[in-house]
Formats: C-alpha cells, structure tokens, sequence
C-alpha cells in the first residue's frame, strides 16, 4: 500500500514536525487542529519553519509553497476519512486517546492505518477500543521531528505484519530510520532517556553538582548534544513528569518517580523552553541555571 495522505490529529509541537517531515517527504498532509480554536497559528508555526530555510538558502520560495500548498490545516476531524495513514498526537490521556479511536474507527476506511505517536501510554489499549485491530501501531517520532532520524514503530499485540511492513517502508520512503519496537512502556528511547533524566535531577537535589556542570559533564563527558536539564526543559517538563509517571506506574519502582524538584517546577507552571523557565532561565541570552535551583533541596 502506497500512503499518499497522512492525516495527523493534534497540531503541538509533535503534530506540526510531522506534518513537516511529510509534507517535505511529497505527501498530502490533512492536520487536524484537536482543541478548540483557530487554525491560524498551526499555519503561520509551519509556514515559518518552512521560511526559515528560505531564508537560510536551504529551499526555494517555490518549493516552500509547493509543499504548503500540500497541507490541510482544519478542526474537522472527519476531514481524515480519506487519509491511508492516521497518527494521532494529541494529549498524553488514555481515556482522550482511546475515545479519539474510537471515532477513528467510524471515520476512516477499514484499511487505513490508524497510529499513536504517544510517548509512553499503551498502544494496545488504544487498539482494544478499535474494531479492525490489526491496523492500529505506534509511530513515535522524537523532537524536533524534521532532524531526529528515528521512528520508533510500535508493534501492539494484535498489530499485523503487514501494518509493520508498510509502516516500515513509509518511514524509510520519508527518510527516517526506523526501528520495530514491542509494546511496553517506553518503549526504547524514553525508557532509557526518562530515568537518565530522573537520576540527573536527583544528583542536583543531591548537591552533587550544578544544573551547568551536570550538562557539560554529560555533553562533553558522553558526546551528547545536550545535557539532562537542557533536554528536559526541551522536551517539557510537564511531558517528563508525565513519562516518569507513566513509567512508575507500570513498574512501581521508586527509582521511576518523579522526583521532588521535578514535580515543583511544574506546579508553579516553569515547564522548560516553552514557557521560557524550567531548569535554565530562557529570558536571559544565554540562558542562565534557574536561580531558585541553586541549592540542594531535596
Ligand atoms: N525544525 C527544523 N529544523 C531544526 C529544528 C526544528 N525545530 N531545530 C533545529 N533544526 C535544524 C537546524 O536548522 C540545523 O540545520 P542545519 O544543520 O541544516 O543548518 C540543525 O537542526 C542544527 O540546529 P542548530 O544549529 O540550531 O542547533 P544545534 O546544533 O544545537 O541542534 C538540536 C539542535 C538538533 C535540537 C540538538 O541539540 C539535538 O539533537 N538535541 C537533542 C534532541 C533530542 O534528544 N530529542 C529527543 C527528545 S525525546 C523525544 O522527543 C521523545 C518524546 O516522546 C518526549
């Protein structure tokens, strides 16, 4: 099966790299704004991604508006009903997802492949709600999804060969690499990165060193293009405190909770780069380490 369409469910940070990445690989692309809302700003986030590289001579203007003009922005859901691949990337809620498939299921046809890009939740109680279950994986694309080469593609208990296969082919035909991963929580790259990130935040309420001397250990110690905090506050702390959390649940192992400095942060609403504080402070240039972090306080 050749995917010409993508539909994408959920216009954040996720949802729009993917729209990129395949609008740019020749694919029409139907993006569905999930909450409520204009379209406007999913349009200008993608157009000026594509701009920059104008700007950088790395595209011409006219290849830019070939690919947009390949791309749907909309908040009808049902605008998906032709799409051969679906990939849902709206928030991290089982119950949310798990209606949204079920709706997926009376939208789109019965062989399209219908997907979740979810970080750490559970493809398979996503598919248990579906009718036509062997169509239904995860597709796990990683931040900023233009640059990451990986694509973690989740195979959920009932999910077919067939569905690997094609899925398999798509990412290689977009210029990814992909990597066949079984369903359980994680799955490789968060089960691995999320404790890592864990284990840093509990060094610093250790007082074993600094938000800066942390990450400059790990980038210039481990060849890494950013440390634990930089990368936390990168992918939003509100996201890892969410994986942490997930990860914990299925494994109840204290070493998988969210730590106490983590948790604070995001209840007074610092959740990294997006909200311009976390560990690092974004509003000055170069960002500096948090200040109220500037002491072990476990
Ligand atoms: N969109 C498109 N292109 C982007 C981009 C974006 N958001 N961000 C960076 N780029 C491109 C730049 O244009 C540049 O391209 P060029 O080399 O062709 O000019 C290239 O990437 C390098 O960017 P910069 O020079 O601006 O900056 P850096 O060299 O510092 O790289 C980085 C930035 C690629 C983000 C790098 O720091 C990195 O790889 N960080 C680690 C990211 C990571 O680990 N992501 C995974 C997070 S986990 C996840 O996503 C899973 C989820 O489930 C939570």
């Amino acid at each position: 099966m050749k995917i010409k369409t993508v539909g994408i469910i959920g216009t954040g940070t996720m949802g729009l790299g993917m729209a990129h990445v395949f609008a740019q690989a020749g694919r029409n692309v139907v993006a569905v704004k999930a909450t409520p809302g204009s379209t406007e700003k999913a349009e200008a986030t993608l157009a000026g991604g594509f701009s920059r590289l104008v700007d950088r001579g790395k595209m011409e203007a006219s290849e830019r508006d070939a690919i947009l003009d390949r791309v749907t922005v909309t908040t009808d859901e049902g605008a998906v009903a032709d799409c051969e691949l679906v990939v849902e990337s709206i928030i991290e809620d089982i119950a949310t997802k798990k209606a949204l498939f079920e709706r997926l299921e009376d939208i789109c046809t019965p062989e399209a492949l219908l997907t979740s890009n979810t970080s750490t939740l559970s493809v398979t109680a996503m598919m248990a709600v579906c009718k036509h279950r062997g169509r239904v994986a995860g597709l796990h694309f990683f931040n900023p999804a233009p640059v990451m080469k990986l694509v973690e593609i989740i195979h959920a208990f009932e999910t077919t060969d067939t569905t690997l296969q094609v899925l398999d082919e798509f990412c290689k035909d977009i210029g990814k690499d992909p990597v066949i991963v079984q369903d359980t929580t994680g799955f490789i790259v968060n089960r691995l990165l999320t404790p890592y990130m864990l284990n840093a935040i509990r060094m610093l309420e250790r007082g074993t060193g600094t938000i800066e001397s942390i990450d400059q250990a790990m980038k210039l110690g481990a060849g890494l293009p950013m440390g634990p905090f930089e990368l936390a506050d990168y992918i939003g702390l509100d996201v890892v405190e969410a994986m942490s959390s997930n990860i914990f649940e299925d494994v109840r192992s204290e070493h998988h909770a969210p730590p106490h400095t983590l948790t604070r942060l995001r209840q007074l609403g610092y959740l990294g780069r997006k909200t311009k504080k976390g560990f690092y402070d974004y509003s000055q240039k170069p960002p500096v380490q948090n200040p109220d972090l500037a002491h072990p306080f476990a």
